[in-house]
């Protein structure tokens, strides 16, 4: 019998009707990171939808290099893998549309809308929630696959945390004052997942930008782009059509930023 708030595959599947995400998942009580897990799987010839979630991480990676804070019991961690009729170019909607499935599984049980922060972190309170991290094999014409990998902190008391990201993170518990059901909120969002793929390959990527850009609080506001070693300040104006971020610069000329690290300059 499982416990009620157990991340096991029978649990998250009871009534989760998808189209094609989470038909099977592949659960472990611990890996060294469900991206990495993923990766291997899809290039093994594993299928569109197959999903990976470990109960704890002992190398999760974040972006940019980072590593993402993986505590065992308390949170989720997942990967999926899709397998898009995409350009390598357009990879970065399919981060977005992630995004987009986050933000409103999380609204959902949340109660109110999180902000999103170019490209895909999840925010409350200016605190970061939850992030995606997005890795792809691709030949010249087509992408072979895509893993869409996802942290959100759920049930992560503040006292968990460790020194270096308690002023930064916060989790559902810290918001709420209540545990979450892991289950219950792992369905929903394959779901939304599942949902918003759906939505990008048939209508396709207006839509989701222009819901991405409804979570998107920076709009409009002075912002400074860290792209390595390079520096750039403006104002940031929104997305384009392959989820680059626009920023005006003095002077006004628009700038595409492909990757970086987006600082607010004013509250
Ligand atoms: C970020 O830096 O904001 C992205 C964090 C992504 C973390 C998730 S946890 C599940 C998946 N497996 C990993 O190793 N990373 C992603």
């Amino acid at each position: 019998m499982p416990e009620l708030n157990a991340l096991e595959p029978e649990e998250i599947q009871k009534g989760l009707e998808s189209a094609r995400l989470g038909k099977r998942i592949h659960y472990f009580p611990e890996l060294d990171s469900t991206n990495q897990y993923a990766f291997h799987l899809a290039k093994a010839g594993g299928e569109e939808g197959e999903v990976v979630i470990a109960e704890c991480q002992t190398r999760g990676k974040g972006r940019l290099g980072r590593s993402w804070f993986s505590p065992p019991g308390l949170n989720l961690y997942l990967s999926v893998v899709l397998k898009p009729r995409l350009p390598p170019a357009q990879a970065p909607r399919l981060t977005l549309m992630a995004a987009v499935a986050l933000a409103e599984t999380v609204q959902s049980f949340l109660g109110a809308p999180p902000a999103i922060k170019w490209p895909n972190d999840i925010l409350v309170g200016g605190k970061k929630l939850a992030g995606i991290l997005t890795e792809s094999s691709s030949g010249a014409e087509r992408l072979d696959f895509v893993v869409i990998g996802i942290g959100v902190n759920l049930n992560l008391p503040e006292s968990a945390l460790p020194e270096e990201i308690r002023a930064t993170a916060t989790s559902l518990l810290m918001l709420t004052k209540k545990a979450v059901d892991r289950a219950a909120f792992t369905r929903e969002l394959i779901r939304s997942l599942d949902r918003c793929y759906g939505e990008l390959e048939e209508r396709g990527f207006p839509g989701i930008a222009g819901r991405w850009e409804a979570f998107f609080e920076l709009k409009g506001r002075r912002v400074r782009v860290e792209m390595g070693d390079r520096q750039l300040g403006g104002t940031a104006r929104g997305i384009d059509a392959d989820g680059a971020l626009i920023v005006e610069e003095e002077g006004g000329a628009l700038t595409r930023v492909i990757a970086g690290d987006v600082i607010p300059l004013e509250p």
